[in-house]
């Protein structure tokens, strides 16, 4: 089936669906049932996409040599170079948007940032882009007025995570030539400014070639980064400099280290090493191993996440005097930082580990764990992205901030 008779077939189904909602909604005893009802299901099926998007999958290595691109010639030249308007922050600011609440896209977050970007728009099977449910489409609608209802100038983008693997869609010259044609026809529809490619799950290295076309196929001032892993976690071998021949930034996903340990509490996005077993699982050493491989470091960016691990049945440390490392068992998840500071655990006293300076909290109580970003680790963080000149830093997730907009504004605090 085509792209244009899917849509037909979209519009069709949407069309029938507008009388039936208005029928339903003269009825408000139903209306009340419906709407518990969609609560339970929305936060059930939130929970269980959370789950689902965090658990680290390593990524399926396949033993490929890249291949040559077979119709297109590049030269350097063909490639065009991307240049950004000027921001009036030297650093980039990307606020991604996981969009689970449309309320929660704000003017004024969205005002704070240098890059806005909707999170999460699904590529089918065969490489084409869509929304999905009536819900999102909603968030996406209030995120595109949002970004564009604010004087700030900022660059509204999309970040593509794939329903199957990007490798699958660059090995099929059909499904590449379908993605590259639906990014195109996405950003023109939507008036939106770039593309974000999730490759936090992908080690493949003709993924390149589906970069390098999409590049040829944008324009100049259409932005593309691209989302990976932090090695060792990963096990991927990326060409980092390669990816940046093509792609405007890169985000490191410099977060979630130690999430396939689940015998043991640990920071979420360390600097710097918190234990001896982990000298390569911090933001310092990832962003080393990046550098080596990019003339550019202007081009990295590294994450804040703005939600806090959680664990619970909390034992004994692992090793004395490393009280953030602690025994536990596999009741891990995580909770955004609005809900830990609505749960009251903004209250408590907050630790801080020195080695790692990631904030914690142990409530032995309740024999609880948390760790978190607040304002004394990303503090921190700013300042490791100034000496080390990075590009900035990207947020995951802008909407899970406080109402006061708490963490973004330390973020904010890089400019
Ligand atoms: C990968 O491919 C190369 C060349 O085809 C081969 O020499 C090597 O043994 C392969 N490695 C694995 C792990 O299969
Ligand atoms: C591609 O470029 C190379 C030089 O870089 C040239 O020798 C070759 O003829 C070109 N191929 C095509 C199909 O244009
Ligand atoms: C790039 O493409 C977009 C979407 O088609 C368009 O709105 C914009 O004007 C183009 N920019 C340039 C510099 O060609
Ligand atoms: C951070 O990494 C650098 C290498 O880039 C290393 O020399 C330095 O010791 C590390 N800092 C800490 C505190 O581990």
């Amino acid at each position: 089936m085509s792209t244009r008779e899917n849509e037909e077939v979209k519009e069709a189904m949407l069309d029938r669906r507008s009388p039936t909602a208005i029928r339903c909604c003269k009825i408000t005893t139903e209306i009340i049932v419906i709407l518990i009802v969609c609560g339970i299901l929305s936060l059930g099926l939130s929970v269980i996409i959370w789950t689902v998007y965090d658990i680290i999958v390593p990524p399926n290595v396949t033993n490929t040599t890249l291949e040559p691109l077979e119709a297109i010639n590049i030269t350097t030249t063909t490639i065009p170079t991307t240049t950004t308007k000027p921001l009036a922050c030297q650093k980039r600011i990307i606020g991604f948007f996981d969009a689970s609440d449309a309320k929660e896209i704000t003017a004024r977050r969205v005002s704070k940032l240098t890059h806005v970007v909707f999170a999460k728009i699904p590529m089918d099977y065969n490489g084409e882009l869509g929304i999905e449910t009536q819900e999102s489409e909603e968030a996406f609608e209030k995120f595109k007025s949002t970004a564009k209802s604010v004087e700030t100038d900022v660059e509204v983008m999309i970040s593509i995570v794939g329903k199957t693997s990007y490798q699958e869609i660059a090995r099929n010259s059909e499904y590449t030539g379908e993605f590259i044609y639906s990014v195109e026809k996405f950003l023109k529809d939507h008036q939106i400014d770039g593309v974000d490619l999730n490759w936090e799950r992908e080690n493949y290295p003709n993924n390149i070639n589906l970069l390098k076309e999409l590049r040829i196929r944008l324009n100049e001032s259409q932005l593309i980064s691209v989302t990976l892993p932090a090695p060792p976690n990963s096990g991927a071998t990326f060409h980092v400099d390669e990816i940046l021949k093509y792609a405007d930034f890169v985000n490191v996903v410099s977060m979630g280290y130690y999430d396939t340990d689940r015998t043991k509490t640990a920071p979420i996005s360390p600097l710097y090493p918190g234990s001896d077993i982990g000298k390569t699982l911090n933001v310092n050493a990832t962003v080393k191993e990046f550098t080596e491989k990019v003339k550019n470091s202007e081009k990295l960016n590294i994450v804040i996440p703005f939600f806090a691990r959680i664990w619970r049945n909390i034992a004994d440390v692992v090793e004395p005097g490393k009280e953030i490392f602690r025994k536990c068992q596999n009741e891990f998840s995580q909770i955004p930082f609005s809900k830990m500071k609505e749960d009251g655990w903004t209250k408590h006293t907050t630790s801080w580990d020195k080695k790692s300076m990631s904030a914690y909290i142990y409530d032995s109580e309740t024999q609880t764990f948390l760790t978190f970003e607040n304002e004394d680790s990303i503090s921190q963080k700013l300042e490791f992205i100034k000496d080390e000149n990075l590009g900035g830093l990207w947020i995951r997730f802008t909407d899970m901030d406080d109402d006061e907009n708490t963490l973004l504004n330390s973020v904010t605090k890089l400019c």
